[in-house]
């Protein structure tokens, strides 16, 4: 699928603007439009509906170690700094940037790749990358670097420089792995000055790289000084974590638990880039779920492929998507694991959601700075087991216990924590990838969005075939009643055919056309917008109808024409 095509067809059918357009925009935002506002909505009230108010729906549970409670939070923007303090932001938050002085670009240094190359006239086999600069630096005559979402992006855009410099043909060299290139960050400062940039004339002209800050900064209130200073949040974890003791002393829920947020997140992205994928502004779904350490790993498994299943009800190609467990060096150093759900973009698979072991880090790191006590008792567990362990208070027990590391250990304990992180924006824009088709319907070229039906901006379009012989009215009534139900739309502009692509582009699923027929026997012909078949349904019966085919009643074969 070509990206171009895709963000052609969301600016010329209003799901997708940049911000601010009449005035050039703003580098890593963007609006949404008519048709983009209720796409990401469905996708956020789906996430909302399966998360939360569907939790302990028994279809929901299958997998679950135990049953779970869900709750939900929306929490402020600007939060205390010293959230961020604690949370690790304001100190470890950065980006490694790289500027060009030649082509004044910026560039985050860990995604600038640098391929080696020998300017010998070399056939493939001695077309060598490796791993590192400085052992190669006898035959490697020159050093050309470029960015990109992976190795192999970066590659396809450096290959014609390459082989300039190789002086032999693109093709001739071999593709290189991440095992065999080396990042512009791990190159030694001595030999930087050797590096050719992304579309620089000259080698050298990219800067060392320097530590940046995401952090978006503002001030509260008056005065423009240190005292003042707050951020914008860079995730809506943290609102969750600074609430947890409210939440479980305001509204009874007990551990296993998840506190469910979506909401906006702000970051000063060196390099915004793939559309919505990687944007200054954005919205995150984020679950925070609190459970017992002992239980933590098998919580962890369920969410790891909970989160997956839904991409993959919801349309996403088993072949696109996968879910990527991260190799331990790679975790952090409190996480026990974390898995990446990562779906194939026409730019490159990249991550849509990540799923973490946080363990007890973040309310330890909170409970410390804050000096407020975040730990979780278990009552009914205590109950259970106190007679049999002699004690007659929680007291006692902890006295028995004083000076081991974890006193109240196993019924008091600060919760270890699994995390389903997703972004609203990267769905949105993996299920119109997804959606996007083109194909051939009675030898008419066609653009079309499947969307799943959830999804869908617009579930029906209602049209009168002609403007005359009543069918307007009779088409408006059967629009009216489905309006107080569903999001429809009612055109009774131009040939039906052009009315029926003009849905397809929009993603709309069913069409509903009032005809001659519809005069005589008062039923009105139903149009799936995948197959374009076509059958006919009594007009009283058209809003259950609609509700049934949205519920995923198959669509019926054609009527006889
Ligand atoms: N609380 C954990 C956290 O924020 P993250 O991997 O930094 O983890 C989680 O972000 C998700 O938020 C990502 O998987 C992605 O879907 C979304 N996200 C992060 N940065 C983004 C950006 N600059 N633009 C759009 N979405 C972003």
């Amino acid at each position: 699928m070509d990206m171009d095509k895709l963000v052609s067809l969301c600016k010329r059918r209003g799901f997708i603007f940049p911000s601010s357009e009449i005035y050039g925009g703003i580098n890593g935002f963007w609006d949404y439009g008519p048709l983009g506002v209720e796409l990401k909505r469905n996708v956020k009230d789906a996430w909302w509906n399966d998360n939360v108010k569907l939790h302990n729906d028994v279809r929901a549970l299958p997998g679950a170690p135990s049953a779970y409670e869900m709750t939900g939070l929306d929490c402020s923007i600007i939060m205390h700094p010293r959230v961020w303090e604690a949370s690790g932001h304001v100190g470890g938050f950065n980006d490694p940037m790289v500027d060009c002085k030649e082509t004044q670009q910026r560039y985050r240094a860990d995604q600038l790749y640098v391929f080696g190359v020998s300017s010998k006239n070399s056939p493939a086999t001695e077309f060598r990358v490796e791993g590192n600069l400085r052992r190669l630096g006898d035959w490697a005559e020159h050093w050309v670097s470029a960015v990109g979402a992976s190795v192999l992006d970066a590659w396809e855009a450096v290959k014609p420089r390459a082989a300039k410099l190789a002086k032999t043909k693109p093709d001739r060299l071999e593709a290189p792995t991440p095992a065999t290139t080396v990042l512009y960050l791990d190159i030694a400062p001595e030999d930087r000055a050797r590096v050719l940039g992304p579309n620089a004339t000259e080698p050298g002209t990219l800067t060392e790289p320097r530590q940046f800050s995401l952090m978006f900064k503002t001030n509260v209130g008056a005065l423009e000084d240190a005292s003042s200073l707050a951020y914008l949040r860079p995730e809506t974890a943290q609102g969750i974590f600074a609430n947890f003791r409210n939440v479980v002393d305001t509204s009874r829920v007990k551990l296993p638990f998840g506190i469910a947020q979506v909401g906006k997140s702000f970051r000063n992205e060196i390099t915004p880039r793939n559309y919505t994928f990687r944007s200054r502004e954005f919205e995150q779904m984020e679950i925070e779920f609190f459970c017992h350490p002992d239980e933590s790993e098998a919580w962890y498994k369920f969410w790891r492929d909970r989160r997956f299943q839904w991409y993959v009800a919801h349309g996403l190609k088993s072949d696109k998507l996968r879910l990527r467990d991260h190799d331990p060096d790679e975790l952090a150093f409190y996480s026990k694991a974390t898995a990446d759900i990562e779906y194939a973009f026409p730019f490159g698979v990249s991550e849509l959601e990540g799923i973490a072991h946080r363990s007890d880090y973040d309310l330890s790191q909170h409970q410390k700075f804050s000096g407020k006590d975040l730990s979780y008792l278990d009552e009914e567990r205590w109950e259970r087991d106190k007679a049999g362990l002699g004690f007659s208070s929680f007291k006692e027990y902890l006295k028995s216990r004083e000076g081991q590391e974890r006193p109240g250990y196993p019924y008091q304990f600060v919760p270890h924590v699994i995390e389903p992180s997703a972004g609203a924006d990267r769905a949105t824009l993996a299920f119109l990838c997804e959606a996007y088709t083109e194909d051939t319907v009675g030898g008419e070229a066609r653009t079309v969005l499947k969307f799943h039906p959830r999804f869908a901006p617009i579930k029906a379009a209602v049209f009168p075939l002609v403007k005359r012989d009543g069918m307007p009215e009779l088409a408006e009534k059967i629009y009216l009643d489905l309006k107080t139900h569903f999001n429809v739309f009612f055109d009774e502009k131009g040939a039906i055919g052009r009315r029926y692509r003009r849905q397809d582009e929009a993603g709309t699923p069913f069409g509903i056309t009032v005809d001659s027929q519809t005069l005589t026997d008062g039923t009105v012909t139903f149009r799936d917008r995948d197959s374009c078949r076509q059958w006919r349904v009594p007009s009283a019966g058209v809003v259950q109808a609609v509700r049934d085919l949205l519920d995923g009643q198959p669509v019926p074969a054609a009527d006889p024409a």
